[in-house]
């Protein structure tokens, strides 16, 4: 059945593991997780952002999420707003049938101005008022996603791809993050500890400079009972990477967010960790490895029954990863 983030991820915390948040498009998407989940006996966390919602429309989305979850009717689904940008975004998403929304007040609506901590806890107090009242988990996010070294969108004077911030005020503060779940009495708390959306995250394997895996262990130092959620965690796997270019793509060498940073991360706290890019990377690799090597190829099954399978394999090794498989 559909069911709240909550009750997945206070029985990830009871049991300590991680959930993967993947974010779907399409129906081939939305089966990958669910043929990973049911092999693997894990629970569901399919996300949708913004743009995802007008891609597909969201009646589309609605009765795919429906038969996800009556082909698999003893895994617990949880669909959610991934980056809602105001109230009225996650009013919508609830009433399109989402059984969980993030309110991102970090940014104001346009999605990419930072944004005060006041204005934050305003939206996000909003949400969890409205959402709760309906039976609707909140996740909100306090810090700014953003590379903490040279690479995409790094600025001349040394600062990171948001704006005009410093590393340090990229980062989520621990003690405004215990203030911020106190106001707003959000269900999971969004952190920045270095990460970025995307593929190009790093330009060389991560270390505690660029990814603040310590601000994790120093946040759930402050608030134990805290759902963590850790954005921007592809991991943007060298094998992906290899298929894409091996078959005409031109993709730069980069790198993700290892596997055994985010275990270290679910020791603290993690306990949603959201994966959008490696489900992608795989998706395009398998198209282009089939189109590459037969040419004459042009029933659409050809290409998106391999793409799937190629998604659902990033999906199970992760629900290993996390620990999630057999809680499902
Ligand atoms: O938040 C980032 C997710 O990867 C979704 O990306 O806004 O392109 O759908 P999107
Ligand atoms: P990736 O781009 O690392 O997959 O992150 C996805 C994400 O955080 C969606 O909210
Ligand atoms: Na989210
Ligand atoms: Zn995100």
């Amino acid at each position: 059945p559909l069911v709240p983030l909550r009750v997945v991820l206070d029985h990830a915390a009871e049991n300590d593991y991680g959930v993967a948040a993947f974010n779907v498009n399409n129906m081939e998407q939305i089966q990958a997780i669910m043929e990973a989940a049911a092999e693997t006996d894990s629970p569901v966390i399919i996300q949708a952002s913004r743009g995802a919602r007008s891609y597909t429309n969201d009646a589309y989305l609605r009765y795919l999420m429906m038969a996800a979850a009556e082909l698999h009717p003893s895994i617990p689904i949880v669909m959610h707003q991934d980056h809602g940008n105001s109230p009225a975004t996650c009013q919508s998403a609830i009433d399109n049938g989402f059984t969980s929304v993030m309110m991102d007040g970090s940014l104001k609506e346009d999605g990419k101005t930072p944004a005060d901590f006041e204005y934050n806890v305003r939206v996000t107090k909003e949400v969890v008022d409205a959402a709760h009242s309906q039976n609707v988990s909140v996740e909100g996010e306090l810090g700014c996603l953003g590379s903490l070294e040279s690479g995409e969108g790094e600025q001349e004077d040394g600062h990171g791809a948001v704006g005009e911030l410093t590393h340090d005020q990229l980062l989520t503060d621990p003690d405004e993050a215990a203030q911020f779940v106190e106001l707003t009495g959000v269900d999971a708390l969004a952190v920045a500890i270095g990460t970025s959306h995307g593929a190009y995250k790093f330009t060389k394997k991560p270390t505690g400079e660029v990814l603040a895996m310590d601000r994790i262990e120093a946040i759930h130092a402050k608030l134990p009972n805290t759902h963590l959620v850790m954005h921007g965690s592809s991991s943007v796997p060298q094998e992906l990477q290899d298929i894409i270019n091996q078959y005409g793509g031109e993709m730069k060498q980069t790198y993700g967010v290892p596997v055994e940073e985010i275990q270290r991360g679910i020791k603290s706290g993690v306990r949603k960790i959201n994966v959008d890019t490696d489900c992608r990377m795989a998706i395009t690799g398998a198209i282009r490895k089939v189109l590459t090597e037969d040419k004459g190829a042009f029933d659409p099954r050809a290409y998106l029954k391999p793409a799937r399978e190629a998604m659902k394999q990033v999906c199970v090794a992760r629900m290993v990863s996390f620990g999630q498989a057999g809680n499902g």
